[in-house]
Order: C-alpha cells, then sequence, then structure tokens
C-alpha cells in the first residue's frame, strides 16, 4: 500500500475502541476522512476532523461495507470487531484490492473458534488450561457427573460477545452452565471445559506483520459490574496500563508465547497480520493462556491507543506492507485508566434508561488530559441520550495510576443521567494503586 497525500479511513467497531481509533487516526497527517461502521453519534467529540458514521449498519454487513469503500473511496479499512473478522472482512477487502488491517478469517480462527485455538495451543505446546471439548450438552453433563467436585469454565466455542466464558464454583454448577449453553445458539453448539485457574489476569498486545512482531502494551481489565470485583461480569467496566504485575520476568514469557503462537501460524498456513491479544494469567509465577483474540481489546484499546507516540496511519500501512521492522513504536510511557459509564441495570435490565439524557459530557472532556470514547451513545437534537448498556469510556492519565484515577474520577463526577441513572465503579485500577501504595507506606 502506497501512502497518499491524504487518505480516507473506515474503523469497522461501534464502540469504545471503535472511538479510541477514530481518534488515533483523525490526529494522523495523512488522513483527512473517517468512517466509522457502525460507529456512534459522539465519537466526532475528539476531532475536529470530517467523521462520517453508519449507525444503521452492521460490523458483519459485508456487501454494504464494501459498496462503501468503494463510494467514499476508502484507502484504509481497520477492522477492529470479532465478529467482522470471523465474517471475512479483511478477505473480502483484498479481493477487491482495498488495503486492510486485520487478520484473514483463517488467520482469525484463533478467536472465533475456542476449540480450534486450544487444539492450536496442544500443537505447539503453548501453556494452556487443561480442557475438554464436547459437540454435545448430554455428553458434557455424562463427563461432570464422573469426574471429583471442583471449580470450571464452561465455555461456548463461538464468539458470544465477550460473554462466552460461563465460571461455575462446583460440579453442579458446571452442569447448569452447560445447560446454558443452548442460549448461545450456533456458537453454544460446541463448548469446552476447561480448569478454572487461581491468578492475575492481564491483557497483552502485539502488532504482527507476517515477518516480525512488537509488543504493544498490556493493561488489566474490570469485568464484574461493582467494585471489589462482585456481581455479575460484563464487557468491561474499566481498565489500567500498565500492570506492575507484568515483570521484565513475566514480559519474557509472553514474548515467548506470542513469538511461538505467530511461528505455529505460520506452519499453519495462516499468516497473522494486525492485533493479536493474549488474555493470560499469572500463576505461581508461571503465564498461561485464557485465550487470543484477533483484535484490540475493549476497553484495553481505550488506555493503550492513546499512549502511542507514533503516527496510527503509518504503523497500519507498516503492517499491511510487511514493514513493521521500519517502525519502532514509541509510547509516552504514561499510566492510564478508562472507567466505563454505564446505565444503571447493566448488564441485567436497562431498558429503563434507553433515552434518558447524559448529562456533562462536554464539560467532562474540558478537564485536561482527559478523553472520551464513546460506546452507545445517540445525539437526538442537542441532547445526548444513553442508547445501550456500556455507554462511555472517561479516560485519563497520570505519571502512575494513583494519579491517572484521580484526574478520571474528576472527570466522571461532573457527567450524569437523568434520574440518577449513571452506574460506574469507584474502584478501576485498585491492585496497582494499592501495589503503589505498598510501596509509599514501606518508605515512610
Ligand atoms: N476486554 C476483553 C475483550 O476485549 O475481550
Amino acid at each position: 500500500m502506497r501512502i497518499k497525500k491524504q487518505n480516507t479511513v473506515l474503523v469497522v467497531d461501534g464502540g469504545g475502541r471503535g472511538a479510541a481509533l477514530v481518534d488515533a487516526y483523525a490526529k494522523s497527517k495523512h488522513v483527512s476522512l473517517l468512517l466509522a461502521i457502525p460507529g456512534n453519534d459522539l465519537m466526532r467529540i475528539n476531532t475536529k476532523k470530517p467523521v462520517k458514521i453508519f449507525t444503521h449498519l452492521k460490523t458483519t454487513s459485508i456487501k454494504k461495507i464494501l459498496e462503501i469503500c468503494k463510494k467514499e473511496h476508502v484507502d484504509l479499512v481497520d477492522v477492529a470487531q470479532d465478529n467482522a473478522v470471523e465474517s471475512g472482512l479483511v478477505d473480502e477487502l483484498e479481493k477487491i484490492e482495498i488495503s486492510a488491517f486485520g487478520p484473514t478469517r483463517l488467520a482469525g480462527q484463533i478467536e472465533w473458534d475456542k476449540a480450534w485455538a486450544r487444539k492450536f495451543m496442544k500443537t505447539y505446546n503453548l501453556p494452556t488450561p487443561s480442557y475438554k471439548i464436547f459437540k454435545s450438552r448430554q455428553d458434557g453433563i455424562d463427563f461432570v457427573k464422573k469426574q471429583k467436585d471442583q471449580k470450571w469454565f464452561v465455555k461456548a466455542y463461538g464468539l458470544v460477545e465477550g460473554k462466552g466464558a460461563l465460571p461455575a464454583e462446583n460440579n453442579q454448577q458446571a452442569i447448569e452452565r452447560i445447560k446454558e449453553m443452548k442460549r448461545f445458539g450456533k456458537a453454544g453448539e460446541v463448548f469446552l471445559l476447561e480448569q478454572w485457574l487461581v491468578g492475575e489476569e492481564f491483557s497483552s498486545f502485539i502488532l504482527a506483520d507476517g515477518k516480525s512482531f512488537q509488543l504493544i502494551g498490556s493493561a488489566q481489565d474490570h469485568k464484574r459490574v461493582f467494585d471489589g470485583d462482585l456481581g455479575k461480569n460484563t464487557g468491561g467496566m474499566g481498565c489500567s496500563t500498565p500492570p506492575l504485575v507484568l515483570t521484565a520476568k513475566i514480559l519474557k514469557q509472553v514474548e515467548n508465547i506470542f513469538k511461538k503462537t505467530l511461528i505455529g501460524l505460520q506452519k499453519e498456513e495462516r499468516i497473522y497480520k494486525g492485533i493479536l491479544y493474549l488474555g493470560g494469567i499469572i500463576v505461581k509465577g508461571n503465564v498461561y493462556i485464557i485465550e487470543f483474540n484477533a483484535r484490540w481489546g475493549d476497553p484495553e484499546a481505550e488506555v493503550i491507543i492513546p499512549g502511542i507516540k507514533n503516527d496510527l496511519f503509518e504503523i497500519s500501512t507498516a503492517v499491511i506492507n510487511g514493514t513493521l521492522n521500519t517502525i519502532k513504536v514509541d509510547f509516552d510511557n504514561k499510566a492510564r485508566i478508562a472507567v466505563a459509564g454505564a446505565s444503571k441495570g447493566y448488564p441485567e435490565d436497562y431498558s429503563a434508561v434507553k433515552g434518558k439524557e447524559i448529562i456533562g459530557l462536554e464539560k467532562a472532556q474540558k478537564i485536561p488530559e482527559i478523553k472520551i470514547y464513546s460506546a452507545a451513545v445517540k445525539r437526538e437534537g442537542k441532547k445526548y441520550t444513553a442508547n445501550g448498556g456500556r455507554l462511555f469510556y472517561i479516560v485519563g492519565n497520570g505519571k502512575n495510576v494513583i494519579e491517572a484515577r484521580k484526574r478520571t474520577y474528576k472527570a466522571i463526577k461532573l457527567v450524569s443521567i437523568e434520574g440518577n441513572n449513571l452506574h460506574y465503579r469507584r474502584d478501576i485500577g485498585w491492585r496497582d494503586a494499592e501495589r503503589i501504595q505498598k510501596i509509599k507506606n514501606s518508605k515512610s
């Protein structure tokens, strides 16, 4: 791909991750027009450049996406969402010679088929919890009944918006979770029973161009809905970077896992290009793979992307061209946290909040060093309204997570939803805040 003077970039994503990408591409000197499918009404908040959004489309509306690419003379498409990768959008764009950032459907199978991914890990001797794959719920139930009572994860093999891994505290719960696989439709027809590992979780990301790779950041997200990691699992209530648990020794293991994974994928003739995401867990000093994803994490993208100093369009072009080794990705080395603002009731019933006004977003954005990355926000006349569960992320930085927290919470306190309907966690980044405090206390 040749870099023209003025380029049009399409980001295929509707959430906070897409908003962070739109923000980063908008800062590129090579980019003059941005498109987002489906995008959302608040994505323009961080830039003065034009951003066209197509909220009536889905990330899997391949035919329509291709038509828009031709009509709008799109130069680069960032395929950021998992289901777009699974649908083969990158492959289809390559067929019509439009540059696409992201893995092909085949390379992306490492995310969209959890059963294939575990078998791949086993073949290439990658550290995985023990697992068993089932094609029938009855077979799974019969198997559990014969095991000694233990904790499990029951995992749908397919994509279910990050909600397909169900924890089970004992065999009885595992049987119930197996029955729940039915509600995932096709994605739950095949499922895995996995060993429940106990340790500290993290997410790490690399850029890969088929020849070389660079570690581009790590983060820790907070999946439970309430403070203290309590309540139901969500798509992510917040995130912090960098995780202090990733010591040099752990990072060496992480790098090694990525290296072996890319070699394995190459042997399988699935050259991987784009962002590869390792969801890891550290158990007694050893890293195990919870999952791989074929994209940025959400909300991890919201804390890592703003710290990248390079021009994102140049990075993406280098990945597409296989020239990543000519670029050194630089970072501002600041800590960041993202706090998700959600509709009260999320992740359960939040329908009563839909359409209510969100007040104070523009005020919050005026705080220095604050970014707002929107997810489910609608513009109605002059008002912003709630249009989903997780509505927006407020991201703040600092020299460490404690400073980043101060800034971020100062900003989110300026935001509300009419009728006191805003929910957010007050303890994002708690692990590292506690670690830093402990170090401070030991010095005083
Ligand atoms: N943060 C979890 C995910 O993006 O899958």
